[in-house]
């Protein structure tokens, strides 16, 4: 088989750059290891930024998210049993936090792919990447019927998350890779209750962090700092809503709502960024690339930023032969993903319990945390992060603040 871009994964990244590219008449084979069911039903990111709504929207892929999605002006940062409402929409000049969780935004780009008629392969399985140098990259696996396949591609898109095989085939002495590992977990729940609170609630506690997000009317999302190494055996429902209620506790009488937990699992924490994110006919996007702590709410995002960048290039070859973009890809994601990488990790340490840490540290997180929900300057930093910083297409020759 033969196409233009050979996808793998089909997560955020590499069913939003099969939309992309589809839109701009670029052929493209999405391969996948799991199953449309799987993928379909998988819990993950909630917080979209307001470009992915804007690209969503704009790619005509945005129809239910406009709909089943909430629209929040704002966030809360609890600590000290006293709440603090940061006003994002106040802060940057009109942009909203969007609550659409990340696998109803995968039924809406596989429904896009479906009805576009583009070859998506599910259930793939031993997937291999060869003559990534060479002007034919070649994708091998084996399709869901168990026979081996070939797919001759003139550029391939490394779509597959953290775990798969296209970061790993960029030769080691090529890669950089800076990595942060943090001594924390979360455990997340989906449970049947209706809202605790208008918008999203980030909670520092001496006993750890809390973050109370939504669903729907009637189903919440909830997250609980815990031990990395923690099993769902130590975590009863009892236990947590205990902890819980402990940590998003405030002094003007606020309850949480609690109700039957219908879902929960442990994820760990990490920081990585792989640089370059390109090799020969290979390029990366989304997780494959670069990892994010979830505080930040921003790995969705990034991917949705990285395919942006890399259809526009891979556009550029195709109308007019042009490979300029294609050669500073890396150079024009990774200063964006830097920017999240900052932010993600500032979120992370200024919200969650060291354990190890001394009083004084203490202290002064507790002092970031009065000096962000009091000055404006500082609120305002945080607010543009969170809500996304612009998608610069092009690297500013001057830069006047
Ligand atoms: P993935 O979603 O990992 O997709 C990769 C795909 O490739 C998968 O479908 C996988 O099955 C497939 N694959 C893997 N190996 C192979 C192979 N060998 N062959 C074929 N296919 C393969 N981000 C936000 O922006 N906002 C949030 O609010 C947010 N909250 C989060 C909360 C939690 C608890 C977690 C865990 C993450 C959160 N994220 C958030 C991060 C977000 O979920 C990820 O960054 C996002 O899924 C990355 O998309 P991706 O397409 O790059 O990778
Ligand atoms: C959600 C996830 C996040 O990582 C976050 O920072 C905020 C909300 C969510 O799943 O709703």
């Amino acid at each position: 088989m033969r196409t233009h871009v050979g996808i793998i994964g089909a997560g955020p990244a590499g069913l939003m750059l099969a939309h992309l590219l589809h839109r701009k008449g670029i052929e493209a084979v999405v391969i996948e290891c799991r199953s449309r069911q799987e993928i379909e039903k998988t819990i993950r990111a909630g917080v979209l930024e307001q470009m992915t709504v804007d690209l969503l929207n704009e790619t005509g892929a945005g129809e239910r998210m406009m709909k089943m999605g909430m629209f929040h002006k704002g966030i809360e940062i609890r600590f000290n049993g006293k709440r603090h409402r940061i006003d994002m929409h106040r802060l940057t000049g009109g942009k909203n936090i969007t609550v659409y969780p990340q696998h109803e935004v995968l039924k809406d780009l596989i429904a896009a792919r479906v009805k576009a008629g583009g070859e998506m392969f599910f259930n793939v399985s031993d997937v291999r990447l060869s003559d990534l140098d060479s002007s034919e990259p070649k994708i091998h696996y084996q399709n869901e019927n168990g026979e081996r396949e070939e797919l001759i591609c003139d550029y391939i898109a490394g779509c597959d998350g953290f775990h798969g095989p296209s970061r790993q085939s960029i030769p080691q002495k090529i890669r950089k890779e800076y990595q942060k590992t943090y001594p924390y977990g979360w455990l997340g729940i989906l449970a049947q209750a209706p809202p605790s609170a208008p918008e999203l609630v980030y909670a520092h506690h001496e006993d750890g962090f809390a973050l109370l997000s939504t669903r729907t009317p009637d189903i919440q999302r909830l997250y609980l700092q815990v031990n990395p190494s923690d099993s769902m055996n130590d975590w009863p429902d009892e236990r947590i809503w205990e902890k819980l209620r402990l940590r998003l506790s405030a002094d003007d009488g606020w309850k949480l709502i609690e109700g039957p937990i219908i879902q929960k699992n442990i994820v760990s924490m990490r920081s990585f960024i792989c640089d370059p994110m390109q090799y020969g006919r290979l390029f990366l996007a989304g997780d494959a690339a670069h990892i994010v702590p979830p505080t930040g709410a921003k790995g969705l995002n990034l991917a949705m930023a990285d395919v942006q960048l890399l259809a526009k290039a891979l556009h550029d070859y195709y109308a007019a032969g042009e490979t300029e973009r294609l050669g500073r890809y890396t150079a024009a994601c990774l200063r964006r993903v830097w920017k999240a990488e900052r932010f993600s990790w500032y979120m992370t340490s200024m919200l969650h319990r060291h354990h190890d840490s001394t009083p004084f540290d203490y202290q002064i997180q507790l002092a970031e945390l009065d000096h962000v929900t009091t000055s404006k300057a500082a609120a305002q930093s945080l607010a543009e992060n969170y809500v996304g910083l612009p998608l610069e297409l092009e690297e500013p020759s001057l830069s006047i603040i």
